[in-house]
């Protein structure tokens, strides 16, 4: 593997970068505070290309490989971690199972929208009673002459509240398992859809984590994505690819953290002499340093093993895994450095903080992919 990033991926890191340093980065306590995601920096990033990045020329998208997108949500991340959110669900979580199974009518339907910004997607697995356990849900669908009736609840979509179309998993009969499973693109304005309550959040305030109401939600037959039965190998295959998505993000957020905390220890003064003289908080800065290294690392290899064709199930798992738990000691490290005013909102890294927590728990819990990484090395039973 060559670490070196090339022409391509350098110059989208920078369009990247840009733009979160002059659009998302400043607005990011403000965003946090409103709990608002701003929909004209949606467009804005459509416009870029960051909305797309990795979906197919042919409907809009930038057709970049998997390093080039880790490079911008690492990026993005660094400005506003809500923000970048919406990107990962449009290449990741929305835009992947689409290119993966749907039909071109689906395709053509959906995906030119989502590349623009203007158009949301979203992904709905989780539910009151099945998080970790994501083949128990109980969102049932039954199948009718001309389509299918959809109910049950889903929550901790994020994006649901904003969403135009949602990617929904449900199973044919409760306790059906795996192979029940069937996932359905849902347009928001279909009757018997509905937008239950965001929840009050530690973190990631920006981007709405919704419950979604399904009661007799009835969908046509081309709303099925791939074939009946077909729904937890799409949810889990899409879920493989998020993963590496979330590490570059826990990355960017500990990038910015150690960024935010050598700045303040060069300029804060105690005991007569700046903050990064004394060797306790030099030893802060190597640590979280090497901690984010090594963790971008993982995120690059799984990156690079999906562009070569590879399989990356246990490598996705792993950048997720120890990014995120990276980017919680990371920032935690952050507001010791900072003190009393890394407890403040005004210098950013309670936010970071607050902001890296989310990532050890969506797609997948750390537990969750302990158990992924366990499975790959273990022989089946
Ligand atoms: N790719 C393709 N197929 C896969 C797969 C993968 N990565 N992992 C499993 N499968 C297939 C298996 O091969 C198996 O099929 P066969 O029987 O034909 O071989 C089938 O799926 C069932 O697999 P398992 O028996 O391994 O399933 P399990 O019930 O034991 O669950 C699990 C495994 C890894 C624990 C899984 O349930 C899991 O990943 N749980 C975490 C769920 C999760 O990440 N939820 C996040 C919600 S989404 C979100 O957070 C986004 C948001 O908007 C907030």
């Amino acid at each position: 593997m060559d670490y070196a990033l090339n022409e391509d991926q350098l110059a989208v890191q920078e369009v990247a970068r840009t733009f979160s340093e002059k659009k998302l980065k400043p607005n990011a306590e403000e965003f946090d505070a409103q709990q608002k995601i701003d929909r004209d920096l949606l467009k804005e990033m459509g416009e870029l290309g960051l909305m797309g990045i990795t979906l197919p020329e042919q409907y809009g998208g930038g057709e970049m490989d998997a390093i080039s997108y880790m490079v911008t949500c690492e990026e993005l991340s660094r400005g506003c971690p809500s923000h970048c959110g919406v990107v990962m669900l449009h290449n990741s979580l929305y835009g992947f199972p689409l290119v993966k199974y749907g039909t071109e009518e689906q395709k053509q339907k959906y995906l030119p929208r989502i590349c623009t910004g203007e158009y949301i997607g979203a992904f709905a697995l989780s539910e009151p009673g099945a998080g970790s356990d994501a083949a128990s849900i109980t969102t049932t669908y039954e199948a009718i002459d001309d389509g299918y009736v959809i109910n049950g609840n889903k929550i901790f979509i994020t994006m649901g509240s904003m969403c135009d179309n949602c990617l929904v998993f449900a199973i044919r009969e409760k306790g059906g398992g795996a192979k029940a499973i069937s996932a359905f693109l849902v347009d928001r304005e279909t009757e018997g859809f509905e937008v239950g309550a965001n929840e009050k959040k530690m973190g990631f305030k920006a981007s709405p984590t919704s419950e979604l109401i399904f009661q007799d939600c009835k969908v046509p037959r081309e709303a099925l994505l791939g074939t009946e039965g077909e729904g937890f190998k799409i949810a889990m295959s899409t879920l493989d690819g998020g993963r590496i998505s979330v590490g570059a993000m826990a990355v960017g957020i500990a990038a910015e953290a150690l960024e935010l905390a050598v700045k303040y220890s060069t300029q804060r003064e105690q005991f007569g002499k700046p903050l990064a003289a004394f060797q306790a908080i030099q030893f802060h800065l190597a640590d979280m340093s090497v901690q984010l290294e090594a963790a971008r690392s993982l995120v690059y290899k799984a990156a690079w093993l999906k562009d070569q064709g590879e399989s990356y199930t246990m490598a996705a798992a792993q950048a997720k895994l120890f990014a995120s738990e990276m980017a919680t000691k990371v920032t935690h490290s952050a507001v010791q450095v900072l003190g009393g005013y890394g407890y403040c909102s005004e210098y950013h890294v309670e936010r970071l903080y607050r902001d890296a927590r989310v990532t050890e728990l969506f797609e997948g819990t750390s537990e969750m992919q302990r158990i992924v990484i366990a499975r790959q090395l273990l022989p089946k039973s």
